[in-house]
């Protein structure tokens, strides 16, 4: 593994995150190249909590654009803070400068709100984490926007000029992919693709942020979860959804799986009742079963629970 490559790798484990080489690969190379880091993935696995780690282990500041549908410009770059520009015209209305000039006054940079954008390329002493999170949820206008953005890292204020970024930001763009992105924008970016975890790399994630979990619950909960997405379900649970479960029989004392156990805390990571009706019965039966555990290795038993959840599937 290649030096730059291998300290990303650490820096980002000491920061919380369990890494590979192929996601460390892809951070070094984004802050290399300075090129934005698209990462897609299902819910849940693990995408934006890439870009808060980035600047803990920078240690910069994040700035987070959080995308939906119908987000403009106004409230991606900035604004005119209107309220602050009348209080200055009432005070100043007996005042005997020109109107251009009260005008120039009150489009500066004092009355300029900065909303995510362009903090991001103000910012004067380091180069922020800019967070361009679930960025497939804006539309195909606000996407074309952000390109011009992203390549010049700049953008002008009509009343103002043009604002340049003093540091170039680091880049993380997310998206579930409930759209295709333009091949503009993926262009512009390094992409990487989060897929739900191995068995072994949950374990890790699991015993690193679920606080009292002991060895075994771990690889219960984490070999079920290995089980459960391979039953076509409405809302497949991620990474995220298998740490509140953890975390949920943490708190209720349960130190192993058993009918009484998930029956209890199946809401901590199923979503929707339609996926709660099928996981009761046969299934249930098949993952409880599988993780009760008969000595072989996980490595065994989950290739054999995830043919057999699928043969029921049809
Ligand atoms: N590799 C990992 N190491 C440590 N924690 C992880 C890892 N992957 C996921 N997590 C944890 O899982 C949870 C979900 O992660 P995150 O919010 O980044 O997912 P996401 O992919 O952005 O989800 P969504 O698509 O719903 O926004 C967080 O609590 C995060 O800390
Ligand atoms: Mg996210």
């Amino acid at each position: 593994m290649n030096e730059g490559v291998r300290r990303i790798l650490e820096q980002m484990e000491r920061n919380g995150y369990i890494t590979d080489s192929e996601i460390a690969t892809a951070v070094y190379l984004a802050m290399e190249l300075r090129k934005p880091l698209l990462i897609e993935g299902q819910a849940g696995v693990g995408k934006t909590e890439i870009a808060k780690v980035l600047s803990s282990m920078l240690d910069v500041d994040l700035i987070r654009l959080q995308c939906y549908e119908g987000l403009d410009v106004n409230t991606a770059l900035y604004e005119w803070n209107y309220p602050k520009q009348m209080l200055r015209i009432k005070m100043e209305e007996h005042d005997r400068r020109s109107v251009a000039e009260k005008e120039h006054e009150i489009f500066s940079e004092d009355f300029l709100l900065k909303r995510p954008l362009l903090e991001a390329i103000t910012r004067q002493d380091k180069a922020p984490v800019l967070l361009i999170d679930e960025v497939d949820r804006a539309d195909e206008e606000f996407e074309a926007f952000l390109l011009e953005v992203l390549s010049d890292f700049q953008v002008s204020i009509p009343e103002i000029g043009t604002v340049k970024a003093t540091h170039v930001p680091y880049v993380v763009l997310t998206s579930n992919r409930t759209r295709e992105l333009s091949d503009a924008l993926r262009r512009r970016c390094l992409f990487f693709w989060i897929d739900y975890p191995s068995f072994e790399k949950e374990v890790r994630v699991v015993k690193a942020k679920v606080p009292g979990v002991n060895d075994a619950l771990a690889d219960q909960i984490c070999m079920f979860m290995q089980g459960v997405r391979s039953v076509r379900l409405i809302k497949t649970p991620g990474v995220a959804e298998t740490l509140d479960w953890g975390m949920a029989l943490v708190s209720l004392h349960r130190d192993h799986l058993d009918e009484e156990n998930v029956r209890d805390t199946l809401v901590a990571f199923l979503k929707d009742n339609r996926d709660v009706q099928k996981m009761s019965g046969k299934r249930l039966d098949v993952l409880l079963s599988a993780v009760s555990g008969d000595g072989r290795p996980p490595g065994d038993i989950i290739p054999a629970l995830r043919q057999q959840l699928t043969a029921l599937e049809v």
